[in-house]
């Protein structure tokens, strides 16, 4: 009766032939990864999934990401060397027959630091070319930012480097789905973005079940159940993740992604951003007090950012038969945020990221005091980030489809 092909959240109804379009509603795309022909409905849309989504601040003002992602760069310095040397010793792009060669971002925000990695990834690949004596097949490039729809991609595509060597395009849309067509592109790429959840667990709102997150924002100090709801919640959407980009990639292509981790063992409360979470939960909990917000509020809050230790990881890797480990470490950030503490600094750095979401559940209003608060608690316990755990707060990780 009817088809309808969803790409990158742009609905295009093929052969329709009825009075009223059917709603495609309540259809998982998780459910048509594999799929035959007849169900080739790609919903990406973050609405029509049920997805939470949360882009980091737009624009170009103070508080926006572009003025304040600093911290996340110097981390993505700390791994450009590993990246190249996963591109210098894996990537056989002998085996690749397409021209363009094509890269996507996701999770790619505003910029700059998604241009400064594209163009690293494009010199790298260039080398290999090189170097397995395919100059005259040196194919042209092509990259894919994506992120959510709500990302300020105007700002982004206003600020693409003059001097780049790709063609761009933006693809709007979740990760946690499908994003490209099958077996379409050769690298993908992804820093900071990952340990954002799809969603927050539903048990965590339900005052009846034992994972209720109670006076707390995070998992950090908070009871086993709320951990597990949100380890469970992660390898939901890790499950999907790995298996839409099996599909996407082309056999020997090459992901390689940059997350926000734990070390095997350790507990959240020990690291630099489990500590900072629950400085942030106190100062809503101390707001609440002084009757600005109410406990209800901070109740019903949770941020949907998981930590992933190596451990899981690897299992979660493991149980996709598409995809090999190349390589996975734990890296020490030699960014700021492991060095003397800044608290305006690091107000800054949160609220260019988490503004969105508290002011989506708490009201703009409180925005100034809340991160004002946080800049003087964080100096105040700034030997407990400091004496906190340093070693490893990201997971670099490289897969190679099979
Ligand atoms: C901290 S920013 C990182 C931006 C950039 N990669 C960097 O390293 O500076 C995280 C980005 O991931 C995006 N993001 C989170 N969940 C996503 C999802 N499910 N699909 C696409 N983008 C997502 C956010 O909107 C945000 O722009």
């Amino acid at each position: 009766m009817f088809d309808i092909q969803v790409l990158q959240g742009i609905e295009k109804p093929l052969n329709f032939t009825g009075g009223k379009r059917p709603s495609n509603k309540g259809i998982k795309h998780t459910a048509h990864l594999g799929s035959p022909q007849t169900q080739r409905v790609i919903s990406n849309n973050d609405a029509a999934t049920m997805q939470q989504s949360f882009p980091m601040n737009g624009g170009d003002g103070p508080h926006s990401y572009r003025n304040n992602s600093h911290f996340q760069r110097q981390d993505m310095n700390v791994s450009r060397t590993m990246i190249e040397e996963a591109i210098a010793k894996k990537l056989d792009v002998k085996c690749f027959s397409s021209n363009p060669f094509r890269l996507a971002n996701l999770g790619c925000s505003v910029g700059p630091n998604t241009f400064i990695a594209m163009q690293h990834i494009v010199e790298a690949v260039e080398r290999r070319y090189l170097v397995q004596g395919l100059k005259s097949e040196m194919p042209e490039f092509q990259v894919f930012f994506n992120d959510h729809v709500g990302n300020d991609f105007n700002t982004l595509f206003a600020s693409l480097p003059t001097e780049r060597r790709y063609f761009a395009c933006g693809v709007p849309g979740s990760f946690h789905g499908r994003l490209f067509p099958e077996s379409s592109i050769h690298f993908m790429f992804s820093s900071h973005a990952l340990h954002w959840l799809s969603k927050v667990p539903e048990e965590l709102l339900d005052k009846n079940s034992p994972a209720w997150n109670r006076g707390r924002i995070h998992y950090t100090s908070g009871p086993e159940e709320v951990s597990h709801a949100y380890a469970a919640q992660f390898e939901h959407d890790m499950e999907i993740f790995l298996s839409a980009r099996a599909k996407e990639l082309v056999v020997g292509g090459m992901i390689v992604f940059l997350i926000l981790a734990l070390p095997n063992g350790i507990p959240a409360s020990q690291n630099p951003y489990g500590i900072m979470f629950d400085l942030l939960g106190s100062c809503l909990m101390d707001m609440a007090k002084e009757g600005l917000i109410s406990e209800a509020q901070v109740d019903s809050f949770n941020l949907p950012i998981h930590l992933a230790s190596p451990e899981q990881m690897t299992e979660l890797v493991e149980r996709n038969e598409c995809l090999t480990i190349e390589r996975m470490e734990l890296v020490n950030s030699r960014s700021k945020l492991v060095g003397p503490i800044n608290g305006k600094e690091y107000a800054m750095y949160l609220r260019a990221g988490l503004e969105g979401i508290f002011a989506q559940h708490f009201g703009s209003g409180i925005i100034d005091q809340l991160f004002d608060s946080f800049s003087k608690k964080i100096m105040e316990s700034s030997h407990q980030l400091e004496s906190g755990n340093k070693e490893g707060i990201l997971l670099f990780v490289v897969l190679r489809r099979k």
